[in-house]
């Protein structure tokens, strides 16, 4: 028949032949590949009956186009809005929303393991780990550096870097200024101190430090590395000296983490006396029985917290002054709860004096709650026997999750769940049993922020200290466009600033 259809045997139509057979091979093959993932996923899948979008169900790719284009968050809390409280956003992929969906997924004692997603975070370190027991180990050796009392010891270090802010505010006092940068700065100075023994200097230069430059291209290549890994691997062959520099900026977050490690043990040895979570951190917890990290791990874990601990609470602080530059009654109500905090040394209050006070701590967590730093879906993966999660039976290797913007804002426990309210924190004397169980903004269970202590510090410390001398406004009305939310993991406003006016308040009479 096709010999008829191409008439006479010549060399060309042998080969025009073969063209066409392979042509017609190659789309027969694509149309029963189609066909295939078609009755795969639509008809023969144990999630066939779960509400979704139809891309979704059919390729993975639906949510890794938006992911990458910033708004996988906001586009998951529209299918909830609209599907309900359970959501098929992949093929193998589940989204929830419901306290009981938070106890099955991230309760202490049937944690499901994190997916595969963790592992395009940079290098292994608590963050990344996915097996449970490894990660429970390095938790055991790495716990003790985060308590309370080992913090109380650290508050000097954070308070000399609000000093620093407090100067960088007095100076820009009526001018429109980006907090965004400054907060960045301040949780990024405070970190260094920290954890590499040195603050990066941000607070004291105009320019960002390199550090960031790099940092925030790391976040790019993760991204890119995750959603797009076929392009990562394409790039990294091109042989453009911007590129390759642009491609490796994660490596220059962990050689400047280990640098900043070998200058301080040459400079203060394995034991000192020295104010730092890195000389605990090298000591080791003696009561814990287990051995002090090697050198090497510490040199990850460190790096990996300089940048879990920055965006995440320079974020938050940026959030929460813009929610109080629009709310000045909440600035007013704080001002009078701080009247009798005042600093026994310098500007900033000491953290006893603050740390339980109910309004300090209810407008931040309202922040914490309409604007999560991390909003995304924390991935899990169901184990070898199978799962259960709010009452639905779910095969091994589905990916399930809830994401804190979405469960932040469920109804009835959050009437309103848009508005920026505190005073639903205070009214309940610090939230109900729901409406703690429903914050997601820290994780939950045995991968909880390590760091929900320090964070919690030094918001308080930089908001006491801010809101008793200046009050704050919007630079204009365009700020709360800028502030409109997008998300890689993290939360990133679409403007990248957030302009907003520090004034005096004994110039302003207040
Ligand atoms: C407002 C500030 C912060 C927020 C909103 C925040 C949020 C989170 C969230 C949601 C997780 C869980 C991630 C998951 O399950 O995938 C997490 C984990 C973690 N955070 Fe934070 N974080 C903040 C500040 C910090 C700080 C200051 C540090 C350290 C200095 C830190 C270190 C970590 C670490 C090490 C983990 C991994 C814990 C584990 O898996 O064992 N975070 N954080």
């Amino acid at each position: 028949m096709v010999v008829k259809m191409f008439g006479v045997n010549s060399k060309g139509d042998q080969y025009r032949r073969g063209l066409f057979l392979l042509v017609y091979g190659v789309l027969a093959w694509l149309v029963f590949r189609l066909v295939k993932v078609i009755i795969d996923r639509l008809i023969r899948s144990p999630l066939r009956t779960t509400p979704g979008p139809l891309p979704a169900k059919l390729t993975s790719q639906w949510l890794q186009f938006i992911d990458f284009a910033g708004n996988r968050t906001s586009t998951i809390h529209k299918l909830h809005q609209q599907y309900g409280p359970i959501v098929q956003i992949g093929p193998n992929e589940i989204s929830f929303a419901s306290i009981d969906a938070i106890r099955d997924i991230y309760s202490g004692q049937n944690p499901f393991m994190k997916s595969a997603a963790y592992d395009n975070f940079g290098r292994k370190g608590a963050f990344q780990m996915r097996d449970k027991e490894d990660h429970r180990q390095r938790r055991k050796r790495i716990n003790h550096v985060f308590s309370q009392s080992v913090l109380l010891e650290m508050e000097p270090l954070i308070r000399d870097e609000v000093e620093n802010l407090l100067k960088v505010v007095d100076e820009r006092c009526g001018e429109p200024y980006d907090v965004l940068h400054w907060f960045r700065m301040l949780a990024l100075d405070v970190v260094g101190q920290l954890f590499l023994g040195k603050s990066f200097g941000a607070l004291k230069d105009d320019r960002p430090p390199p550090y960031v430059h790099h940092l925030d291209n790391a976040y790019l290549v993760w991204a890119i590395q995750g959603i797009l890994p076929s392009v990562y691997r394409f790039t990294s062959f091109l042989p453009f000296r911007s590129i390759q520099d642009f491609l490796t900026a994660g490596d220059y977050v962990y050689d400047y983490g280990a640098a900043a490690f070998y200058d301080y043990l040459q400079s203060y040895g394995r034991t000192s006396t020295r104010r730092s979570l890195l000389t605990k951190l090298i000591a080791g917890d003696v009561d814990s029985k287990s051995a002090p990290l090697s050198d090497e791990e510490i040199c990850v874990e460190i790096s990996n917290l300089v940048f879990a601990a920055s965006d995440t609470t320079g974020n938050t602080l940026t959030y929460l002054f813009f929610e109080l530059a629009r709310n000045p009654s909440w600035q007013e109500q704080l001002r009078k709860e701080l009247r009798d905090t005042e600093p026994v040394d310098g500007s900033v209050p000491q953290y006893q004096q603050i740390k339980s006070l109910p309004v300090l701590n209810s407008v931040i967590w309202e922040a914490l709650r309409v604007h999560p730093a991390a909003p995304a879906s924390l991935p899990r993966v169901v184990p070898p026997r199978g799962g259960r999660v709010a009452g639905m039976d779910l095969p091994q290797d589905t990916v399930v999750s809830a994401q804190a913007y979405t469960v932040q804002r469920l109804l009835p426990t959050f009437p309103e769940p848009d508005t920026y309210n505190p005073l639903r924190w205070m009214t309940t004397d610090g939230g109900t049993d729901e409406m703690k169980e429903l914050m997601l903004a820290f994780g939950k269970g045995t991968r909880n922020c390590l760091g929900q202590t320090m964070a919690l510090m030094e918001m308080k410390l930089t908001t006491a200290a801010l809101i008793k001398r200046f009050s704050v406004r919007l630079a204009s009305p365009r700020t709360v466009d800028d502030m409109e939310m997008t998300d890689h993991f993290t939360l990133i406003p679409r403007g990248k600033k957030c302009l907003l006016v520090f004034e005096r308040v004994e110039e302003k009479g207040v």
